[in-house]
């Protein structure tokens, strides 16, 4: 009993999907009528997001929130999550005796094209890195998958000396290209598959669904470059 109960609690991995998990139907949920075909499954309703980033905000205040944090977005997968997440960090902090200073800058990586990571990572836009020295880190990102994407971000900024870097991510993918690499604070631990929707994208489509879906083989091949 207690065992069964340990597992059930956070352990680091979040909220963990196991790879039988059938999701839910589309039917069940609305969706926008023209990616009507391209998903196969809901796999994490908008409403479930929206009540675990409620309490990763409340975990992260809980290690970092009594000094000044640079919120680094993780552009564009990451910027829903990261609108919300900051939403919920600057209630928690209004709402407590301490007061905790949040700047937020943005970061634009791009390492995928289809449904493939391409090795080598494309970083422009946001502030300069150097920006980042001796301050308190939070990198917000979307998706962690094979690990190479956020191994070589944390490479940058490490050479620019801050004081603390901290990484959430959403979602982490269990997948047996993973190089090992574990953000902070995790969302939710998802099957090997390609999802899209919560500002989630495949080649800039679907970031405009509310759900974390996967997508179905014609959606892959409407939406192929
Ligand atoms: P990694 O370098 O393999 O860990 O991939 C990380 C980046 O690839 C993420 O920031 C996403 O932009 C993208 N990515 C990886 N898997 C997915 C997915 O299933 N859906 C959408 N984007 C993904
Ligand atoms: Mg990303």
């Amino acid at each position: 009993m207690a065992g069964k109960r340990e597992e059930a609690r956070d352990n680091g991995r979040g909220v963990v999907i196991s790879d039988d998990w059938p999701g839910y139907h589309l039917d069940l949920f609305t969706y926008p009528q023209h990616y009507c075909g391209d998903l196969n499954r809901v796999l994490i309703p908008h409403g479930v997001i929206v009540d675990r980033t409620e309490k990763l905000a409340k975990d992260i205040m809980n290690d970092i929130g009594f000094c000044d944090i640079v919120v680094l977005c993780v552009l564009k997968g990451s910027y829903k999550f990261c609108a919300d997440l900051v939403e919920n960090l600057k209630n928690i902090s209004r709402n407590s005796d301490t007061f905790v200073s949040m700047k937020v800058d943005f970061i634009r990586l791009k390492s995928y094209q289809n449904d493939q990571s391409m090795g080598d990572m494309q970083i422009s836009g946001g502030d300069d890195l150097s920006k980042l020295s001796g301050k308190n880190v939070l990198i917000v990102e979307d998706i962690v998958a094979t690990g190479r994407t956020m191994k070589s971000l944390l490479g940058k900024i490490e050479k620019y000396k801050p004081n603390m870097i901290k990484v959430v991510s959403l979602l982490v993918k269990r997948t047996p290209r993973s190089d090992g690499f574990r953000p902070d604070y995790t969302g939710f631990e998802i099957p090997d598959l390609f999802v899209v929707g919560y500002a989630l994208d495949y080649n800039e489509y679907f970031r405009d669904l509310n759900h974390i879906c996967v997508i179905s083989e014609q959606g892959k091949g409407k939406y192929r470059v």
